[in-house]
């Protein structure tokens, strides 16, 4: 069986992934795996629901990147997460370097939110509202939005997205959480600041960028999970992907196997919290991948090889969640 369906009888809501926009309108190799719901319940757009992407000069919202994945999720039936409101990177120059203040400011979130979230109003299973507000030394992380509001940003961001979307859940979405340190510390703290401020926040999205050999235990990524689950809001790993450093690629079979174990420990873990909804890989194949263009010679992070053959990712993907 596909991971989808051996997620949901896991008791999962879905097994989802990316959607490169371009290799999805002109890949058909590519788009064949997208399609295939058995395969993949759940679907998010790489790049194009980003705010370049949706406003990229002030006033002017344009959705035709973004919609190809909604079309591709209403097409075929299955869940879209919606990525990404408020983030400070792929944030055009109009609103990184414009002279704000607080008033200023707003009135561009909310214009912003209230275009982007009534465009896609009811086709979102899940929206990330806030994205990567601390970095890697468990800081908050410096943005034109932190300069202006200090950490009230969080609270409204998640505020405005509920005035225009009642329904779809609310999430916090960051990297490198995984690890269970100062950067996770500082998340709680900010899911507190968003919840003792009265907003709205369903859940926690950890993207899970890892890597091979590195990656912590089930036991630990469950423990992870949990700092979130109990305060009450839902988790689910939304960007996963677990590149080999310092292998020569292809990867060896051995190396392999590591990262179909690592695979297995974020899943697994996944499959251990009551309130872990669902894994999102950041694209299935090693054909297509932010990572070699990021880090430069490492890669190969993901369940199918560019030839669109099963690695044995994948294989212990779905041995894990079939033996759930
Ligand atoms: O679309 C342009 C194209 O017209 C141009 O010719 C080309 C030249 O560089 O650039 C293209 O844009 C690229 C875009 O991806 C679409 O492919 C950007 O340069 C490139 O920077 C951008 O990278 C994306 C990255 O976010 C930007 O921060 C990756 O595809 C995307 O996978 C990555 O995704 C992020 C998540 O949103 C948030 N979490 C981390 C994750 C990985 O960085």
């Amino acid at each position: 069986a596909q991971l989808h369906d051996l997620a949901t009888r896991a008791g999962l809501l879905y097994f989802g992934t990316a959607v490169g926009e371009s290799a999805s309108q002109q890949d058909q190799a590519y788009r064949r795996i997208i399609d295939d719901k058995s395969e993949f319940g759940q679907v998010v757009p790489e790049n194009g629901q980003k705010w370049e992407s949706t406003q990229p000069s002030q006033g002017r919202f344009t959705f035709t990147q973004g919609d190809i994945t909604a079309n591709i999720a209403r097409q075929n039936g299955q869940y879209l997460r919606c990525h990404t409101l408020v983030w400070h990177s792929q944030l055009p120059n109009w609103v990184r370097s414009g002279s704000w203040n607080r008033q200023t400011l707003t009135a561009v979130m909310e214009s912003h939110i209230a275009n982007v979230m009534r465009h896609y109003l009811g086709q979102c299973y899940a929206w990330d509202v806030l994205n990567e507000a601390v970095d890697d030394s468990g800081q908050w992380r410096d943005s034109v939005f932190l300069r202006v509001f200090g950490t009230d940003y969080f609270p409204l961001s998640f505020n405005l997205a509920k005035k225009y979307d009642t329904e779809t859940k609310l999430y916090y979405n960051d990297y490198n959480l995984e690890y269970n340190g100062a950067k996770t510390t500082k998340t709680v703290e900010l899911v507190q600041i968003i919840q003792r401020a009265g907003a709205p926040i369903d859940g926690v999205g950890f993207q899970a960028h890892l890597v091979v050999g590195s990656t912590p235990s089930r036991t630990n990524l469950a423990t992870t999970l949990r700092r979130f689950t109990s305060m009450g809001v839902d988790v689910a790993y939304t960007e996963l992907d677990i590149r080999h450093e310092n292998t020569p690629l292809p990867a060896p079979a051995s190396a392999q196997i590591t990262q179909g174990n690592d695979y297995a420990n974020v899943v697994g873990s996944c499959l251990d919290v009551d309130r872990c909804v669902g894994v999102t890989v950041w694209g299935y194949t090693d054909k297509y991948s932010w990572i070699p263009g990021t880090f430069p010679g490492t890669g190969d992070a993901l369940l199918y090889n560019s030839n669109f053959q099963k690695k044995a990712a994948w294989t212990s993907v779905s041995s894990v969640l079939a033996a759930a």
